[in-house]
């Protein structure tokens, strides 16, 4: 499709990707976005001429597991060729953003770290996309997170506005997640429940949140040079736009009344629907069923435990107990 496009074969060569790994990506991008084929040709055109976004990554009151998700967002194997192995989408993200300051991450520490965050802020005024992990705590002027005797707030306050774009990674991130939870000792809260005025900002739920979708908003980002659609609670409808029930691979199960009743019998080996054992599918909206995890091979469902409706809103407190239907 793209042997024309020499603007794409030069990016191509000077870029870690071979040609057909880069396209492969922005199929895999499309698709993710539920756009149609005719835009792999627009994101693989808008992908080569891009300069790379600087990310600044901030972790405040959390457990890592996002970092964690993006980095063994490793290489994958090819759906459609079994035994071909692809780069990580993370490898390929790479090549299009660049992450600038990332505590877990990066080389530097204490105040050496916090130049490097007045450097990035200074050397790319505006034009920084900012992602958050972790819930920001006000109880007690914020005390229960700090870094470097700053509290989370305070660098939030510093970091997000000034960013071109904001995204909230995780359910900590999106509206507290876990350490929100009943009691909330802490007082712990989403971005944007800390700053409202952020006018460019993305929640991608999850615990964590799936890094193909992170992923796939910044090449959309990237692509359209604005946010993709989103619902009221600043949702992206390509990611969570549907209840995983209706798609569900035990779906026909569902509609048969062939339901597991207990761990480990007959139905639970023959990969009936997990509804009796608190499956939250029916109420809960993401594409974990299309886009899966661990390199796209299993999901929670395909793996045999009931979906506990970790994208929905306070999902700790509304969603348990994790093994009974919510009706009970
Ligand atoms: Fe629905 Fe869960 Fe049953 Fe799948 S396993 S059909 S999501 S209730
Ligand atoms: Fe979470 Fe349910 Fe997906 S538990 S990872 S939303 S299947």
């Amino acid at each position: 499709m793209y042997s024309q496009n020499d603007q794409l074969s030069e990016s191509a060569q000077q870029s870690n990707l071979n040609r057909r790994d880069f396209l492969r990506f922005c199929s895999l991008m499309a698709a993710t976005l539920a756009l149609p084929t005719l835009y792999v040709d627009k994101i693989a055109k808008a992908l080569s001429l891009a300069t790379r976004l600087p990310v600044i990554w901030l972790e405040f009151q959390d457990c890592a597991g996002d970092t964690e998700s993006f980095l063994r967002a490793g290489s994958r194997s090819d759906p459609i060729q079994p035994g071909v192995t692809d780069p990580g989408l993370v490898d390929l993200l790479l090549d299009f953003i660049s992450v600038e300051y990332h505590e877990t991450l990066m080389a530097p520490s204490g105040f050496a770290s916090e130049k490097s965050l007045n450097e990035v802020l200074e050397k790319y005024p505006n034009q920084y996309l900012c992602i958050v992990e972790g819930s920001i705590p006000q109880a007690q002027n914020g005390i229960f997170c700090t870094i470097r005797g700053r509290t989370a707030l305070s660098i939030a306050q510093q970091v997000l506005p000034n960013a071109m774009a904001t995204i909230a990674m995780g359910s900590c991130a999106v509206d507290g997640g876990l350490p929100a939870a009943l009691p909330n000792l802490t007082g712990a809260t989403g971005i944007l429940n800390a700053i409202p005025s952020l006018g460019n900002h993305v929640n991608l739920p999850g615990c964590p949140a799936n890094v193909v979708n992170l992923v796939a908003t910044i090449v959309y980002l990237i692509t359209f040079n604005h946010l993709p659609e989103m619902d009221s609670r600043h949702r992206p409808y390509f990611a969570y736009g549907e209840e995983i029930h209706e798609e569900c691979e035990r779906h026909n199960f569902y509609e048969q009344d062939k339901f597991v009743l207990a761990w480990g019998d007959e139905g639970h080996k023959n990969g009936w629907c997990l509804f009796n054992m608190g499956c939250k599918g029916p109420e809960t909206k993401s594409n974990c069923q299309w886009v899966k995890w661990n390199d796209s091979t299993n999901w929670p469902i395909g793996a045999g435990h009931g979906c506990i409706g970790c994208t929905m809103p306070s999902f700790w407190d509304t969603m348990t107990p994790f093994y009974q239907p919510v009706d009970d």
